[in-house]
Formats: structure tokens, C-alpha cells, sequence
């Protein structure tokens, strides 16, 4: 569903924030993104939405090369994905109902649909008696919700969050991740970069560790094509070894 071949990222700056990056994560998987401040978490996931355009390499998202999408496809891609921030970037002057409903609202979305569908994300995060609330008169935890409903709206085929709960306690956090399991169980593929340790030991769930911009575990093996080509020498995993393994396929619901 992602696949990188030999990515990288050279900033106009100069700065290099991925280098040769490979990977590859199956339709319907979960894994985490990890590295330190600075080591290119946020860079790789703006790639996979084309917030930014790789310098060299490769990206594949659902069978299509991003790297050489035109203009008026961005749209549709961009529909395929939701993704979840750490500062939940929501409109402080709208309601909640409206924040949510703000991805149907530009993809065209009949009044109708739009509000059986933000009802049911509302209720996915536990907020279905917040819809006339503005945003401000939640606390973290809420408002961190109300963003993965706006980013499970559209019911996307991938969720990308970045540090989603880089602002909140050890309980709201669980909350958070639980949604994020919840949402790979019905098939969509989550990528989800965090540095909380208490969630990067869990060894069922693959990681993806960036040091400088390189890729230094996870490369996660595709078994379903023979691609030589993205063979690269890796550097020995520092940790979580047992990591590389692809997370356990969903059964093929679709
Ligand atoms: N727009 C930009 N222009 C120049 N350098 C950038 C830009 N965005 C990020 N960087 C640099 O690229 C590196 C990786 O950044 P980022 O992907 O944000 O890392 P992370 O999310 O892991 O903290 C950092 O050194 C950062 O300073
Ligand atoms: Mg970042």
C-alpha cells in the first residue's frame, strides 16, 4: 500500500532529511514511524501525502507512482490518506460538526451524506454529543479526537498521524493509540510516528526507525513481489530486531 524505493529528501536548504529510504508496508498493516527530533519522521509522511516531492526515488501509494502524479490527480490521493497532528490543527471558529465535516465539504459531499458520515466518525471517537460544541470548550484528549474523526471522515485507505499524542497524559494517549488499532482492524493501513517508548516496545507492531534520514530498522520485506532492485545494504538494527516482521495480515475481508 506504501512503498518507497530509494527515497530521498534534500531540502532546498541543502539539509539532507532522507537518504535512500526503502519500505515497504502491507494494505491493512500498522507500524510506527520512531527516530529522534530532527531525523526526518515528519518528512516521510509528507512525501506519502505529496505535501512535498521526493528529490530521488520512488513512491508508490496503492499501486499508483506519486512521483510522476499530475496536478489534478493530487486531489483524488490526497482523499485516500487522513492524517492526524499533534497540534490537531482545527478551526477554532467552527463547530465541531463542521470541523469534521470540513474533508466531505471540499470533496463535494451531499448535505445528507455529510452528516450520516460525520455522525459515525463522531461516534468512532466517542463524541457524539459534541457536535454543536466549539472546539476550544474540549480538553486535549477531545480535541485530539475531533482530528481523527475530520481524518477518518472519508473512511481514507491510510491514516497517517504524526506524534499524535505528543501532548497528552499516559491515559489519553492509550486512548488515542486504542482508536488507531481500532481503524487497522477495519482494514486501513496505519502509519503512525511517535517517539513514546511505551508503544515502540510492542513487539507485534512492525517500526520504521529513522536516524538522520536513514532508515536504520524495519525495512519491512514484501513477499508478495520480487523486487531486487530496492535490495540495500542496511545498517545492523540498533534495536527491536524482531520489529522487521511484517505485522500479521488482516484476513482479506475485501
Ligand atoms: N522545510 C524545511 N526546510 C529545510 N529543512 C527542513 C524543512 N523541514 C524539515 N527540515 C529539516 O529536515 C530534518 C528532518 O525534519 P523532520 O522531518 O521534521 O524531522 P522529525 O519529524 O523526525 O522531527 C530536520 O533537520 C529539519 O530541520
Ligand atoms: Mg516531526
Amino acid at each position: 500500500m506504501i512503498r518507497f524505493s530509494h527515497v530521498s529528501k534534500r531540502y532546498p536548504s541543502g539539509h539532507d532529511a532522507l537518504r535512500s529510504v526503502s519500505f515497504h508496508l502491507p494494505k491493512g498493516s500498522m507500524s510506527f514511524l520512531a527516530g529522534h527530533s530532527g531525523a526526518g519522521k515528519s518528512t516521510l509522511l509528507r512525501l506519502i501525502t505529496h505535501a512535498i516531492t521526493p528529490t530521488r526515488g520512488e513512491i508508490n501509494i496503492d499501486e499508483q507512482n506519486i512521483s510522476r502524479i499530475k496536478p489534478r490527480q493530487i486531489p483524488l490521493h490526497r482523499r485516500k490518506i487522513g492524517c492526524v497532528f499533534q497540534d490537531h490543527k482545527l478551526l477554532y471558529d467552527r463547530s465541531v460538526f463542521d470541523n469534521v465535516a470540513l474533508p466531505l465539504i471540499v470533496s463535494g459531499a451531499t448535505q445528507r451524506d455529510t452528516g450520516r458520515r460525520v455522525r459515525a466518525a463522531l461516534d468512532k471517537v466517542q463524541l457524539l454529543d459534541k457536535e454543536k460544541s466549539m472546539p476550544i470548550t474540549l480538553s486535549g484528549g477531545q480535541q485530539q479526537r475531533v482530528g481523527i474523526a475530520r481524518a477518518v471522515v472519508s473512511s481514507p485507505k491510510i491514516l497517517l498521524a504524526d506524534e499524535p499524542t505528543g501532548n497528552l497524559d499516559a491515559e489519553l494517549s492509550d486512548q488515542i493509540m486504542h482508536l488507531f488499532y481500532e481503524f487497522n482492524h477495519h482494514d486501513v493501513t496505519v502509519l503512525i510516528a511517535t517517539h513514546d517508548q511505551r508503544y515502540l516496545q510492542d513487539p507485534s507492531t512492525p517500526l520504521l526507525t529513522l536516524q538522520e534520514g536513514r532508515l536504520i530498522t524495519g525495512q519491512a520485506q514484501d513477499k508478495t513481489e520480487h523486487d531486487e532492485a530496492q535490495q540495500e545494504t542496511q545498517p545492523e538494527p540498533e534495536n527491536n530486531p524482531a520489529t522487521t516482521t511484517p505485522n500479521p495480515a488482516p484476513a482479506d475481508e475485501q
